[in-house]
């Protein structure tokens, strides 16, 4: 996507074709820092600290982080005992998103896939390079089905404006292009479709505040920041068409898990007729887990993202305290909504309803 008219991607390799660059999440939308990954640990660092953050994104970095570990292996016969340690670190980084153990298994099997004159680390930098090409198109098809979402609401409305409500970032900072749930909004967008979106603030490290608003308002779409608390208001007044929000993983048998707070969207959705739907590439998909709210782990943060505050004081960054300094805080960071409550999954071969027998249609060698 476009930054002040300059083609960029969250990660992506510098011009030399071996050294990984990522946009430094953490301090935008005031600072906008690119940075270099050299070694596993940096980009475990940065899955971890979230200098990247999304599913797609996190699976992209963690495909990358198994070519810095194969570029710096101790010595220059690649054990495969030690290829697989190193997996095994880059999936301890982060619990939530499947996308992180998907990318990583499936680079790690081309490897155990080589024959014996093969380059380890040209295999693992091709492997990551193809996941980071096929998330962008599999985003750039989620756009064209989720059009036909919004296309369709427009007209019920006589192009009046169709009002999207989103929860955190599942835009392309999230997704290497387009984005899961922004997809259908950018694609609706340049189709000159009237559209505006509102975009909850996502406590409590503000990643729609942050980066959503950012990413859209650079796009030139017209959208309002609300408090996370607003929404089910706003949906009791007529003033939301359709939520889409994106997912860290989703079990086969249709469970979500995204943000902490999606799953009083869904309620509040629900309840006022409003259709709720997810987007993601099938890289998401669980095809493991059943029972989303007991089986899928969700990971408990650092309780500073609750205390601190971060924002522009001054043209700086700064952090501020919020309550008292000796209250206990606690940092979930992710919530499951039910299949119940979701009308439809929007994926790169089309859209479908929240249950197995509908999603293994779509997925059918799954
Ligand atoms: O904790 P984060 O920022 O990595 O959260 C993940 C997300 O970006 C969201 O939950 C998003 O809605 C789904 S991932 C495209």
């Amino acid at each position: 996507m476009k930054v002040d008219g300059k083609n960029i991607r969250p990660i992506f390799l510098d011009k030399d074709g071996k050294t990984i660059k990522i946009i430094d999440q953490r301090k935008l939308p005031h600072e906008f820092i690119i940075t270099d990954l050299k070694t596993v640990d940096d980009a475990i660092t940065a899955i971890k600290d979230m200098y990247v953050r999304g599913a797609p994104l996190i699976g992209v970095t963690s495909a990358y982080a198994v070519y810095l570990a194969a570029k710096n292996a101790p010595s220059e016969l690649i054990e495969l005992d030690y290829m697989v340690k190193e997996c095994d670190r880059i999936k301890a980084a982060r619990p939530t998103a499947v996308n992180l153990v998907w990318a990583v298994d499936r680079v790690l099997e081309k490897v155990r896939e080589r024959s014996s004159l093969d380059s380890i680390v040209e295999i693992t930098l091709k492997e990551a390079g193809i996941i980071a090409e096929e998330e962008a198109e599999n985003c750039r098809k989620i756009g064209e089905h989720g059009l036909d979402l919004i296309g369709h609401i427009s007209n019920e409305k006589k192009g009046q404006t169709v009002n999207v409500l989103t929860h955190c970032n599942a835009g392309w900072l999230a997704c290497i292009e387009y984005g899961t749930a922004t997809a259908p909004i950018y694609t609706a967008f340049d189709s000159g479709i009237d559209i505006h979106v509102w975009v909850d603030e996502t406590r409590p490290l503000n990643q729609g505040a942050r980066l959503t608003a950012w990413e859209l308002g650079k796009h030139g779409i017209r959208h309002t920041v609300i408090a996370d608390n607003t929404g089910g208001h706003l949906m009791q007044h007529g003033m939301v068409d359709i939520v889409i929000v994106g997912t860290d993983r989703t079990t086969h048998t249709g469970d979500v898990a995204n943000k902490i707070g999606t799953y009083l969207k869904a309620l509040a959705a629900r309840d006022n007729h409003i259709p709720f739907y997810v987007a993601l590439p099938s890289s998401t998909f669980d095809w493991k887990l059943k029972n989303g709210i007991n089986e899928i782990p969700i990971e408990k943060r650092d309780p500073d993202e609750i205390m601190y505050v971060q924002g522009k004081y001054n043209d700086k960054t700064v952090e501020v305290l919020v309550p008292p300094i000796d209250s206990p805080a606690a940092n979930y960071a992710f919530d499951v909504t039910p299949s119940r409550l979701v009308t439809g999954f929007i994926t790169e071969r089309g859209i479908c309803g929240a249950s197995e027998k509908e999603i293994r249609k779509l997925f059918p060698e799954k």
